[in-house]
């Protein structure tokens, strides 16, 4: 029926309005996410991630203070123009989110299995039997042990590891078209994060579930993600299969983030490399390339010019005046009109 991407996020802006002015966190970012593909948004600490995620869903539309531009397609229809009445029929059917904080989604005065059953039976009109038993199915697929139990609880009742799961649960029982998952295995501990990573794509590949995940942890990336968004500042500053960025990173920010995985084998005793300086304020964003202050390539023009995106590859596009000298490769079809040295 419909040929297109399932989401697609054409020039999205958030902006804030805050005691010090107007702030914009997600300044024109574009994905797409396709059936089946499981697509990863990285960055530091600020860049920006979760308000992406959340501007999809409209999940701020509390805050008065806030703004969208661009559109976010979603079955042709542009979510942040729809009616919150029409969008909520959407959120936790064809569309669930998970985040960090499983809390933030679980009910605590209800059980459980109550969450789940109530999604089942909301928007796959089940009965309350045959919600029940999908209910206690799901839990176990989430590694929940002795779920038949478990359903009957109540979230403070359950350790920080099973709330996670009791959550990805519930976003998962409707058997979303688009699950966006906010850093959703990064309190848990390594074997629980494989589990339910595990999980996912496992959903992915049996019913074509499109994934956007947001995480700061490339070695999830590498380890689940079709392909990549590097962001830095609101804004995508290189995109590419999950195979390119690690063997050919062009963006001197995307670089400092590969250096800077830990290596378990190698190098042990080396310092790990660390980007320098910090990320600048919202209120006090650069005024050329927004990596400029923290680039060691950073020349007059950087300081004073935005980069365009160029395309180098048709999966490859990187953010940088210079990509090209710097990975000393010949410049992509688009650009190319900088001769600073
Ligand atoms: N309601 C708000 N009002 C004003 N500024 C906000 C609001 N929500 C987020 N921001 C700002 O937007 C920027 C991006 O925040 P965001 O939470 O998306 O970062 P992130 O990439 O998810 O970081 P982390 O990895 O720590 O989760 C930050 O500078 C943050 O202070
Ligand atoms: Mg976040």
């Amino acid at each position: 029926m419909n040929k297109g991407p399932l989401l697609e996020v054409k020039n999205l802006k958030t902006h804030f309005q805050t005691e010090r002015g107007k702030v914009t966190a997600v300044n024109g970012v574009n994905l797409s996410v396709n059936k089946g593909e499981i697509i990863g948004i990285v960055g530091e600490s600020g860049c920006g991630k979760s308000v992406v995620a959340q501007s999809i869903l409209r999940l701020l539309d509390h805050t008065d203070s806030v703004e969208y531009e661009g559109e976010v397609l979603f079955e042709n229809q542009d979510l942040l123009s729809l009616p919150l009445s029409k969008l909520r029929t959407i959120r936790g059917d064809k569309i669930s989110i998970i985040f960090q904080d499983p809390l933030s989604s679980l009910n605590p005065v209800y059980t459980i299995g109550n969450q789940i059953e109530e999604t089942l039976r909301l928007h796959q009109k089940q009965s309350k039997k045959e919600a029940h038993k999908k209910a206690i199915e799901i839990l176990r697929a989430t590694g929940i042990p002795s779920p038949e139990m478990r359903v009957n609880e109540y979230p403070h009742q359950l350790s920080g590891g099973m709330q996670q799961r009791a959550m990805i649960a519930m976003a998962l029982s409707c058997e979303p078209k688009l699950l966006i998952a906010d850093e959703p295995t990064t309190a848990l501990d390594v074997t629980i994060q494989a589990q339910i990573l595990e999980l996912i794509v496992e959903l992915n590949q049996k019913f074509g579930m499109g994934v956007l995940f947001i995480t700061h942890d490339l070695g999830v990336v590498s380890e689940i993600c079709t392909s990549v968004k590097v962001m830095y500042l609101g804004q995508i500053v290189e995109e590419t299969t999950t195979e390119r960025l690690f063997q050919t990173p062009l963006h001197p920010y995307t670089q400092g983030l590969i250096k800077s995985i830990p290596q378990l084998e190698k190098n042990r005793h080396e310092k790990l490399h660390v980007i320098e300086g910090t990320v600048p304020s919202l209120s006090n964003i650069p005024r050329g390339c927004s990596f400029s202050t923290r680039c060691p390539f950073a020349d007059q023009q950087c300081l004073n010019e935005e980069p365009v995106m160029e395309m180098v590859h048709p999966e490859h596009s990187v953010k940088c005046w210079h990509y090209a000298e710097i990975n000393n490769m010949e410049r992509g079809s688009r650009g190319g009109e900088s001769n600073n040295e």
